[in-house]
């Protein structure tokens, strides 16, 4: 078996769900893949590093990485050549046009296993998208590529709320890159993060908050206190939703694009 499973995440634009989904997405599925140990999660970005809110998680181990280190290259060398399994999310911006250049002198991206390009729904996120994946396919023909609609509302169209990346971005690119995945936005996600946890762990939580609302209720315990008992009962309850309705079609169809 190929020990040495890279995913690579990158967009220029900030905001667009790079951290969330090396985090709540990528690092899961690769961990799931490999008998549940944990994925290190590579966060190159000088402003601000997300990744380390993952402090409790079994399945992320944050790596946090100077894109301004002289030896950038020998750096995401090492990096690649590493067996093991892991996720790369680069910052936006320069870190992402540094990251990009050290990975083309280095020469191992063919290494790579998946590229995935995050976005939401606004028009410039589209067109950076496409820079994006122009600028990969011009360094790499064959690495398998996949754009992540990040933040999408489930009670909307899909096909509505990101018009621009169906209408003129698929079009615009090759057949064999059409390749999505969906994350919904949800408040479950923030939760988790809370609990320095993903989403996909916390989904196997089985903290019966029913018997401890039941159990504060009988000792007349505050109504704040019962809300927010409920409110985390409720919580819980969406990650296993989301587990269930986004988070397992979207492994599927990773695992169609990796292997
Ligand atoms: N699916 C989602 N549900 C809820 N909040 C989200 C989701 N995706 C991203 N966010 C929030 O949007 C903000 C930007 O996302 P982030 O992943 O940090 O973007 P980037 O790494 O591309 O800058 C963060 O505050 C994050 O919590
Ligand atoms: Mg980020």
């Amino acid at each position: 078996m190929n020990k040495n499973k890279k995913i690579v995440v990158v967009n220029n634009k900030g905001g667009v769900g790079k951290t969330t989904s090396s985090n709540e997405l990528f690092a899961p599925f690769l961990s799931f893949e490999n008998g549940m140990k944990p994925t290190i999660v590579y966060e190159f970005d000088e402003e601000n590093l997300h990744g380390a809110k993952y402090c409790n998680s079994d399945c992320v181990k944050f790596s946090p990485q100077k894109i301004t280190n002289s030896n950038l290259e020998n750096n995401i060398m090492d990096i690649l050549l590493e067996d093991s399994y892991a996720v790369i999310d680069i910052g936006a911006n320069k870190s992402t046009t540094y990251f990009l250049e050290a990975l083309e002198k280095s020469a191992l991206d063919q290494i790579i296993s998946l590229v995935a390009i995050p976005i939401s729904d606004g028009e410039q996120d589209t067109l950076n998208a496409r820079n994006i994946y122009r600028k990969i396919r011009a360094m790499n023909k064959e690495v398998p590529i996949v754009f992540v609609l990040s933040r999408y509302t489930p009670s909307r169209e899909l096909e509505y709320q990101f018009d621009y990346f169906f209408e003129s971005l698929l079009p615009r690119i090759d057949a064999k890159d059409r390749n999505w995945v969906v994350l919904n936005d949800s408040d479950c996600i923030k939760f988790a993060r809370k609990e320095g946890k993903t989403v996909f762990e916390m989904s196997y939580d089985n903290t019966d908050y029913k018997s401890i609302i039941k159990n504060a209720l009988k000792k007349k315990k505050s109504s704040k206190k019962i809300k927010e008992l409920s409110q985390r009962n409720k919580l819980l309850q969406d990650t296993v939703e989301y587990r269930k309705d986004v988070l397992i079609p979207a492994f599927n169809r990773l695992k169609e694009l990796i292997n």
